[in-house]
């Protein structure tokens, strides 16, 4: 079987250029003694992968150059030689950016296509909503009653943290960019939105939106930047904050200066918290738990985006910076 990949053609700090990219074609292995040969058919891209493309070890080692990255992906077994593996078996793997691939079945996991449609596995039934849940509940611990601001409330972990909080018995109030977004937001249960994009004061406009609740308990940070800022000027006193991610920053050239008001923390005695959704699989059968309960009671809807070709995993990938995507991005083959 060929298959086509995508490679990195080099490291870099800045904006994501097409150019950093390429395809080729390889002749994929026939499956030896223990291994598979596996046909992708979808694939995720999340920006997590833009810290690996820095070409610096974090959490996690930078991708090769000239060498296929890697990434979640879903896709269906065409041969095995692996004992419990056999042809047309759904499976998960790392094996991302790649239409195929031969490999063992180490870190490789049979994932139940009648249960779910096969790219939930990527989306809200995966690492993408487990990072919502470890976010939302351990991290802030997140109570009934209590208000959540989920930042980049319409992408992929914003929109199952809105339902998950929801669903938790929380208010929410969500911040997305765009009237399309926001109404998105609103249909997920969101109790109040703002458009970022639309307001000259960010913190000004989610404290208003925020007062009929009672004020912001908890902040779920995914964006960073001026988000970051108006978070710290918005929270009550003994307020929360999970912090998942900063994707306004992924891009830049060099480390910009930070919040203006990290004072904020002192005087109202805040609690930030970083987390990797990798270290919290301790709780992975209690997020099973609870959103196989979320999805038979119609808590969960999903939405994705998606680019169809190898070819334009790039495209799909430089889209979540431009925020071209409702829901999680996926690339299908
Ligand atoms: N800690 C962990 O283990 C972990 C795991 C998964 C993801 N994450 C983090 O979680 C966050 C969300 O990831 P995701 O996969 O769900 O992506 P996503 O939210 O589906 O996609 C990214 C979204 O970010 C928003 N965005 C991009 N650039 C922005 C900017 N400069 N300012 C404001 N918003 C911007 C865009 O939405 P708008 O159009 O609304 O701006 C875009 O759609 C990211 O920060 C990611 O790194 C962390």
């Amino acid at each position: 079987m060929k298959s086509r990949e995508i490679r990195l053609t080099r490291h870099f700090t800045g904006p994501v250029l097409p150019e950093y990219f390429e395809i080729a074609e390889i002749d994929l292995p026939e499956p030896g003694e223990g291994e598979i040969q596996v046909k992708n058919v979808w694939l995720s891209v999340d920006p997590y992968m833009r810290g690996r493309m820095i070409g610096i070890k974090t959490y996690v080692d930078p991708f090769q150059v000239g060498a296929p990255m890697e990434g979640g992906a879903v896709g269906q077994v065409v041969s095995s030689k692996a004992e419990g593996f056999a042809e047309g078996d759904w499976v998960m793997s790392m094996y991302g950016w790649r239409e195929g691939w031969t490999a063992p079945t180490a870190g490789v996991t049979k994932i139940d296509a009648d249960l779910l449609p096969p790219e939930a596995y990527l989306g809200v039934a995966g690492l993408t909503g487990m990072t919502a849940y470890v976010g939302i509940k351990e991290m802030i611990g997140l109570k009934p009653g209590e208000t959540l601001w989920m930042s980049a409330g319409a992408g992929a972990v914003g929109s199952a943290g809105i339902q998950f909080a929801k669903a938790m018995g929380a208010h929410v109030i969500a911040t997305a960019g765009g009237g399309e977004k926001t109404a998105f937001c609103t249909e997920l249960g969101a109790d109040a939105v703002v458009d970022y994009k639309a307001v000259d004061d960010l913190g000004a406009a989610v404290r208003a939106a925020a007062e009929p609740l009672g004020g912001i308990d908890a902040y779920f940070e995914n964006v960073g930047g001026d988000h970051l800022q108006a978070a710290l000027d918005s929270l009550k006193p003994h307020g929360r904050m999970a912090v998942c991610g900063m994707i306004a920053r992924y891009n830049d050239d060099a480390p910009s200066p930070g919040p203006s008001n990290l004072t904020q923390i002192v005087a109202k005695k805040l609690t930030l918290r970083g987390f990797i959704v990798s270290d919290h699989f301790d709780v992975y059968s209690d997020f099973v738990s609870d959103l196989s309960g979320w999805m038979m009671a119609g808590k969960v809807k999903t939405r994705d985006t998606v680019f169809e070709g190898i070819e334009k995993a790039p495209e799909a990938f430089m889209g979540l910076f431009t925020g071209a995507n409702i829901g999680k991005m996926l690339v299908k083959l």
